[in-house]
């Protein structure tokens, strides 16, 4: 592959923000060119034989997934996690068969698993990643334990009333963290996430492609590749238009920009992926983030790596604007168990090293299912409440935040919304570096119910990890594309 060279290295603090690189060519000469890195397809191998590409799915078209799952190169593993509909159609099996039949077909390692599994929620309950759960059911939890240790009886049990059952709430962030650990329990070095909506599968074949190529450019083991699409075409009167920049990520880009710039003292333009869904990171920066609820997990990227790993003075004098709130966030991150042992260690590791962020431009377009306005305000209401939150937002930039705001038609109308936006974002889940994954997947074993594991190289899909380590082979006959 050829890339562009970074024209400019934004460093704040220990985060090393590259410059847009577009990708001249998806293969390459071998030859020197002091204006582009050109990385050998051997390269690019050793990478992807490390990597894991996680597939977030909910209700999409079948098609359009079946598309990524073989877009996706043979040398990953590839990891569904899914939220469909299971009620009143069972979608997820429909999945689960075309994940089959994909293996049966083609022999590549692909993992699934429902992100509505008690046997999930329990895993991660076990492990005391409880972030992730649904909040009622916890509070339920809670009410159901009292009463259970009245009664002599055993968390897990049922108390009469209630039977306690934890489950992992709605949200892509949540199932990409569900895909994280399942990546981390097959010893990946690097995990990147690709949408199961995208109609081009060779625009995903690229993407994993740029995210390889990023992690060989890296000289940390903390790095992030972020994906920018060259173009992002939409129909206007029947003609195809290849717009350039989003709604939501060219206001989030704006912001992030701004909280740079408000604390080097020099305006600056470099972040242009803080929406990229499609991005990937190495398994030791995975470790030691938090991460944002839905999706606000992308800009909360930015927010927290410029909270923990930015300028020193900028944090100081941040601090000194807003002492109180620093105080309580400080409190929140402690809470969370964002400290905790070997995740500190981590971090002053990653400071060291420095975090390397890639901003790569793909060659191919980006053409996806279109979710309407509803969802696209609240995609940058989240946004721009995660810059607001952070910790180096000075008052200028929190003026300037309001006043987009105050302009978006979509809170004009709801009060309640805009009465809520301020507060504090309510769930950032701590660094999934914590969980003993060893334990994680010895309860996921146990009690799963959704859980398939299609190992690489065998002839027939094998249910290896099944309610209680019963093993059977499963082959698809209800989807075939
Ligand atoms: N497991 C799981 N759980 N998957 C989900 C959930 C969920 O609760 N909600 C959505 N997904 C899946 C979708 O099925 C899709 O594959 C992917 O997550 C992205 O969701 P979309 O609803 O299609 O998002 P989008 O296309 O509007 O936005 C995407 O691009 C943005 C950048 O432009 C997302 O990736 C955003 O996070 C990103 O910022």
């Amino acid at each position: 592959m050829l890339l562009e060279m970074p024209r400019h290295t934004e460093i704040f603090g220990s985060v090393k923000v590259h410059e847009l690189q577009r990708v001249l060519k998806l293969d390459s000469g071998g030859f020197e060119n002091p204006r582009a890195k050109d990385i050998s397809s051997e390269e690019l191998k050793g990478v992807l034989k490390r990597s894991a590409i996680v597939v977030p799915v909910k209700n999409e078209n079948l098609n359009l997934l079946d598309g990524v799952l073989r877009a996706i190169p043979f040398d990953c593993s590839i990891i569904v996690v899914s939220n469909s509909e299971r009620v009143s159609q069972d979608t997820y099996k429909m999945e689960r068969e075309l994940v089959t039949n994909t293996h049966d077909l083609t022999q590549q390692e692909i993992l699934i698993i429902h992100q509505k599994d008690p046997g999930l929620g329990s895993a991660f309950h076990e492990v005391g990643y409880e972030e992730i759960l649904e909040k009622e059911k916890l509070d339920g939890k809670e009410a159901g334990e009292e009463a259970g240790e009245e009664a002599g009886e055993e968390a897990g049990e049922e108390t009469g009333k209630e039977k306690k059952e934890w489950l992992v709430r709605d949200g892509k962030s949540e199932g990409m963290i569900i895909g994280m650990l399942l990546a981390k329990s097959l010893g990946k070095d690097f995990i990147g996430f690709a949408d199961a909506d995208n109609f081009v599968p060779g625009a995903v074949r690229e993407y994993v492609m740029d995210f390889a190529a990023g992690f060989c450019m890296s000289e940390s083991p903390f790095s992030m590749v972020r994906l920018h699409w060259r173009y992002k075409p939409k129909v206007v009167e029947d003609k195809l238009y290849f717009k350039k920049w989003g709604r939501v990520s060219e206001t989030t880009n704006k912001y992030l920009n701004l909280l740079i710039s408000t604390c080097t003292g020099f305006e600056t333009g470099v972040v242009i992926t803080g929406n990229a869904g499609e991005h990937a990171l190495t398994t030791r920066l995975a470790d030691l983030m938090c991460y944002s609820t839905g999706y606000t997990i992308e800009p909360y990227h930015f927010v927290f790596l410029f909270d923990k790993f930015g300028p020193r003075e900028a944090e100081e004098s941040a601090e000194k604007v807003g002492a109180e709130k620093a105080g309580a966030e400080k409190a929140g991150a402690e809470k969370a168990g964002t400290e905790k042992g070997g995740t500190e260690k981590a971090s002053s590791e990653a400071a060291n090293a420095g975090i390397e962020i890639f901003q790569i431009e793909t060659l191919n377009p980006h053409l996806h299912e279109e979710k309407g306005e509803a969802h696209i305000n609240e995609m940058l209401t989240g946004s721009l409440r995660m810059v607001y939150n952070c910790r180096l937002c000075n008052d200028y930039v929190k003026s300037k935040v309001l006043a987009e705001l105050e302009g978006l038609e979509a809170l004009q109308e709801d009060w309640e919304a805009r009465s809520r936006w301020k507060g504090k974002p309510s769930h950032i889940m701590p660094p999934v570096g914590r969980i003993d994954v060893g334990k994680f997947m010895k309860v996921l074993k146990s009690s799963s119910e959704s859980l398939l594991r299609c190992k690489q190289g065998a002839t027939k899909c094998e249910v290896v990890e099944r309610g209680r380590g019963e093993k059977k082979n499963e082959t698809s006959s209800f989807y075939r594309p």
